[in-house]
């Protein structure tokens, strides 16, 4: 008898170490994959951020695209169109891929990639981070986010009015 209530008490132990290793590991959850054909979707806007000026130059300096797949698109779109804030519906998949920033003698082109970086709508399984997974990537592939509130999503709040998007689409 004790040695049964032992082995459960043992096996409980075993179970909630894992879970929080688990849970420490990833806070809430991320994606894990990178659409293979995101560079086939619609070009939404680029942006150069090529100096100090710019508060985000030391994480996000360089040259950045922002892609949609349909469904983003057609959310961006309907917001510019209707003059209407942003909603995305689940399905959505936003990427932002960030170049260095070369001077081709006065000219800004992408160099080398320094990361990929996407949000992923699912309503329900993300429910945590504002409804958006989110993850990074280096070009080698590793992933980047252990903390998706914390390194993602507390910088896209203040965008909550538009669904913590801050990019636009223009005609
Ligand atoms: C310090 C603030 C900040 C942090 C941290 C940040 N972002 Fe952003 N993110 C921005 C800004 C500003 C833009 C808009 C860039 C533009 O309009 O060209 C943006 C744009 C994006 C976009 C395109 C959709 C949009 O909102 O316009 C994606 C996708 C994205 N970020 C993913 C991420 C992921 C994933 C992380 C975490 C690894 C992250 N971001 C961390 C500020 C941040």
């Amino acid at each position: 008898m004790l040695r049964t209530s032992l082995k459960i008490t043992a096996a409980l132990l075993v179970a909630l170490t894992l879970a929080f290793t688990a849970q420490q590991e990833q806070k809430s959850p991320v994606p894990t994959e990178l659409p293979k054909d995101w560079r086939d979707w619609t070009h939404i806007k680029t942006g150069v951020i090529y100096s100090e000026k710019h508060p985000l130059f030391e994480a996000f300096g360089g040259v950045h695209h922002i892609y949609a797949n349909k469904i983003a698109t057609e959310a961006y779109k309907k917001a510019h169109n209707e003059k209407a804030k942003k909603m995305f519906p689940d399905g959505s998949v936003i990427v932002f891929v960030l170049y260095e920033a070369k001077d081709e003698g006065g000219m800004f082109v992408a160099g080398n990639k320094k990361v990929v970086a996407i949000m992923v709508k699912d309503s329900k399984k993300y429910s945590a981070t504002g409804g958006w997974g989110w993850q990074a990537w280096t070009p080698e592939g590793k992933p980047l986010v252990k903390d998706a509130e914390e390194q993602c999503f507390t910088c896209h709040k203040p965008m909550r009015e538009n669904d913590y998007v801050f990019s636009d689409w223009l005609p």
